[in-house]
């Protein structure tokens, strides 16, 4: 299996025959290594919330490759009204359901989800993480979210691998990040939400540097974990 960092909160995971890309902001991210990244043929778009820095591409990768998208029931609502055609799979906080490639559960984010649109703003429901079984792993994708204690409730998922913000400012910092380590105990770590603006700069290797029980992988934009 391979997870590719494409910047920001972006991540591509290819196994078996799927191609899963989460939190598909490309086309605006500024550290976006286009001309090196191959995301045709996806299979699965997974959306953590409306914010445009998540939601990103998303309707425009679902509908080239007929991909199904996999998100909250309120941003479902309002993409099935953008395009009816649209494959969707609605689920909420807490759920878990089974998917081809394995399993998706949505886990709690403390964040917002708000959708703009022509400077109206439109209720994208509440924010999420995704625990995804792919393959033989376990894979965590936090979203953007503060420090929650709830994040404690993961630590007998046997994780594999977890991207966590790091960035601050609209999500964990580097220090908070730390202590999320601790209560999630994932294998690996993979920063993220750091350094794509102003806003969030952070130093991955001051993570690196605090986190004792996880080996954390910083990677470029564009680069890939094999796992
Ligand atoms: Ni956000
Ligand atoms: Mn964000």
């Amino acid at each position: 299996m391979k997870c590719t960092f494409l910047g920001h909160a972006a991540v591509l995971i290819e196994a078996l025959e799927y191609k899963i890309i989460i939190d598909p902001f490309l086309s605006h991210n500024p550290v976006y290594k286009k001309n090196e990244q191959d995301i045709s043929g996806v299979t699965h778009v997974l959306i953590t919330h409306a914010h445009g820095d998540h939601i990103g591409d998303a309707l425009e990768i679902a509908k080239q490759n007929d991909a199904l998208i996999i998100c909250n029931a309120e941003i479902a609502t309002i993409l099935k009204s953008l395009d009816s055609d649209l494959r969707i799979h609605a689920m909420h906080i807490g759920g878990r359901t089974p998917v081809d490639f394995g399993t998706v559960k949505m886990t709690p984010a403390l964040h917002g989800s708000g959708y703009v649109e022509n400077d109206m703003i439109y209720d994208g429901g509440t924010p999420c993480g995704f625990l995804l079984k792919v393959a033989d792993k376990t894979i965590y994708h936090a979203g953007d979210t503060g420090l929650t204690y709830d994040m404690k409730l993961l630590e007998n998922s046997l994780i594999d691998l977890a991207f966590l913000p790091i960035g601050g400012n609209y999500t964990m910092d580097v220090d908070d990040a730390v202590i999320a380590v601790d209560f999630i105990k994932p294998e690996k770590v993979v920063p993220i939400h750091y350094n794509t603006f102003d806003q969030i700069k952070a130093d991955p290797n001051d993570f690196k540097n605090k986190v004792d029980h996880a080996e954390v992988v910083i990677l470029e934009p564009g680069k890939n974990i094999e796992l």
